[in-house]
């Protein structure tokens, strides 16, 4: 970056109360670092119970497809609830559920137990078998957790597919994986009213299909049509066997598919197993949020359909006999004030969130935290996208009464868990860097030869060395699990990232260096939003840039060129407005709101290089409001002007 940045706060240093009280303690980076195989053996084995002993920590030999515990065998889903009441802790609330309208449930961990047997015992009946796989496409309610687990308990492989992707989104993603069922509602509630999700499901698995059988979850009591496959979920429930033994599986035995954008159109299934999964999630849940299971409430504002809702929802929390709070809706419904109502009514100790939620909050003022009692709050989280030092230090003084530690975490679907982050009761933090790789992982930043930058310098982000909860690869796609990940550096994980190196040697993400946007922590490829917008009758081609913003930290721009019979039916100021309009919403349609383009610029002309490839760093310049930059390697330099006058008229 050419301006010379403001001073940055801190460091702020933990206090030595909190040093004293934490989890995480500066002796795990000796552990780590003295033998780091062990140092995993050992979380594996303290963490999560195992029904068999494993015998080797980490098999590379098929590398870059990691074995990680092998040999071992556990159940997840009793890990996450049954042995927590084995230990005498059934009476403890798991999740204490908050629905956008006000209802509220206390599930306990005994409740927990009995109704994922119940919903795993639906699935049985349904016909699911180990290693099947089950689409989960539902809103923030009890049931997305319980589904997971109750797939985790018989071996099924969940696949949740976010309830704001559109019925073509859930289409392909239920084809990609194949699954068998799927468990949606007939909605949720969405900014003061219902939000359908069944008539989706419907239309995702009309005509050819794999899915043989639809349960649907009673939650806004909207008309739904029940067709042949469809069954309501607490019917399936109702008949099923109360009791599902617990089974063991291999450490390596699949647990979930989650799609991700990645460069190319076509979303990335990305595939991971068991044991060393929920070690890792278990073990960053309980080292950088501090969770202390017996005293504190934990809130994580994450869906479930996002890997963040996986690990730090579902799975870490759980296996670490938690207690959480879960809420269904908006943070402005039915009043800006709804987060820290909740915090106050709970008594939220951990607050784990997103730099845009925080950047909102801020521009709807600090007069609306300050209404409420937020002194329960201790420790504070940030993940998805960089968080600008401002975001930083409000989260902190508003939120953290000034004094509450904030780990910035940095990691990926693909990487499973928290990769780097300050551990609040060890390091110094630094606002708006992630500074370094917690205990067991060796992350580094490297320059285009794969050679470590000095301090002070910028690079690629990149992994050194396999981790438990990393991707096992690409739902059938190995060959692509390797070109994106494993090709553009010999033996090191590509994270996608830029990187920098501080003269500290902290370490702070820059963001993506390939063609995927980050809107509001969300991640979408230019590639999928310009297939479908070219998908549309009048678009000959399209291009799409992320320009920065204020809130979401990146929005979707797109330039597109008319089809040669459409260019004069769209002459008109009047009758192009309404195309942008309609583009907006077809590519809402394809995808699913969040990728909807906040502009959309009809232009006549791409700039491109001689060899065809369009230069985008250009139109990010028009999106961003500056004078486009250098133009010469264009194959016509006049280009930019054109597009530019254009946008002026
Ligand atoms: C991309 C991964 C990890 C769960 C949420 C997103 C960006 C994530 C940070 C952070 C800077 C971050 C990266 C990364 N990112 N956390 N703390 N600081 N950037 O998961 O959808 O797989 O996206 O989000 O660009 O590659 P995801």
């Amino acid at each position: 970056m050419s301006e010379t940045p403001d001073p940055t706060p801190g460091p702020f240093p933990p206090s030595e109360a909190f040093t004293a009280q934490a989890v995480g303690q500066a002796s795990l980076c000796e552990d780590a670092g003295a033998d780091r195989l062990a140092f995993w053996a050992k979380q594996a084995r303290e963490r999560l119970t195992w029904s068999k002993d494993f015998d080797e920590v980490l098999d590379w030999s098929d590398a870059p497809v990691a074995k990680w515990f092998v040999g071992g065998e556990l159940n997840v889903a009793y890990n996450c609830a049954d042995r927590h009441v084995e230990a005498g802790n059934g009476e403890r609330v798991a999740i204490h559920f908050v629905g956008e309208p006000g209802d509220e449930q206390a599930i306990t961990y005994a409740d927990l137990t009995e109704r994922v047997q119940r919903a795993a015992g639906a699935l049985r009946a349904a016909g699911v078998e180990a290693g099947d796989r089950v689409a989960i496409y539902l809103p923030m309610i009890p049931e997305a957790v319980i589904s997971m687990l109750a797939c985790a308990r018989i071996g099924a492989v969940h696949s949740v597919v976010f309830g704001g992707f559109s019925a073509d989104a859930l289409r392909t993603r239920i084809a990609d994986g194949e699954a068998k069922v799927v468990i949606t509602a007939d909605g949720g509630y969405r900014r003061g009213k219902p939000s359908a999700l069944k008539p989706d499901v419907d239309e995702a698995v009309s005509g050819e299909t794999s899915v043989q059988r639809v349960l649907v979850v009673k939650r806004t009591g909207e008309d739904v049509t029940m067709g042949d496959k469809d069954m309501w979920w607490d019917e399936a429930l109702e008949a099923a066997e109360p009791v599902v033994e617990v089974e063991s599986f291999d450490a390596e035995h699949p647990l979930f598919i989650l799609y991700t954008s990645g460069t190319t159109g076509k979303p990335k299934g990305i595939f991971h197993t068991s044991g060393g999964y929920l070690t890792q999630a278990a073990y960053t849940n309980a080292v950088v949020h501090d969770v202390h299971p017996d005293t504190d409430v934990y809130w994580c504002t994450a869906d479930v359909g996002w890997i963040t809702g996986h690990s730090y929802i579902t799975y870490g929390p759980l296996a670490n006999g938690a207690t959480q709070v879960m809420y269904e809706g908006t943070p402005d419904t039915p009043h800006q004030g709804r987060w820290w109502e909740i915090i106050a009514d709970k008594k939220v100790s951990i607050f784990y969130t997103a730099p845009t939620a925080i950047r909102t909050c801020m521009k709807w003022g600090e007069e609306i935290p300050q209404e409420y009692d937020l002194s329960s709050i201790r420790v504070l989280g940030s993940v998805g996208e960089p968080i600008n030092p401002e975001a930083w230090m409000w989260f902190r003084d508003v939120i953290g009464a000034g004094e509450a530690p904030i780990v910035d975490t940095w990691w990926q679907t693909e990487t499973g868990a928290i990769m780097m982050s300050p551990l609040p009761g060890v390091t110094a933090l630094v606002p708006g860097s992630a500074q370094a790789p917690v205990p067991g992982i060796t992350a580094d930043v490297v320059d285009e030869e794969g050679r470590s930058v000095p301090n002070g310098e910028s690079g690629y982000l990149v992994i050194r060395d396999p981790w438990p909860s990393m991707l096992r690869g690409i739902w059938g796609d190995r060959q692509r699990y390797e070109d994106t990940y494993w090709s553009r550096f010999p033996d090191m994980y590509f994270a996608g990232d830029g990187a920098k190196r501080d003269e500290d040697g902290n370490i702070w993400v820059l963001g993506r260096v390939d063609d995927v946007m980050n809107v509001s922590g969300h991640r979408l490829s230019t590639s999928e939003i310009e297939s479908a917008l070219v998908s549309h009758d009048t678009v000959a081609e399209a291009a799409v840039v992320g320009a920065a913003d204020e809130t979401t930290g990146q929005a979707v721009c797109a330039f597109v060129i008319l089809r040669e019979e459409s260019r004069e039916n769209y002459a008109e100021d009047a009758a192009r407005e309404e195309l942008v309009q309609e583009l907006r919403t077809h590519v809402g349609r394809q995808i699913g709101p969040i990728a909807k383009p906040r502009q959309v610029l009809v232009v006549d002309e791409l700039p491109k290089t001689r060899s065809g490839k369009i230069m985008r760093r250009l139109l990010k310049d028009v999106a961003e409001g500056r004078e486009a930059g250098d133009a010469t390697t264009l194959a016509d330099p006049s280009v930019m002007a054109q597009i530019q006058a254009g946008l002026k008229k």
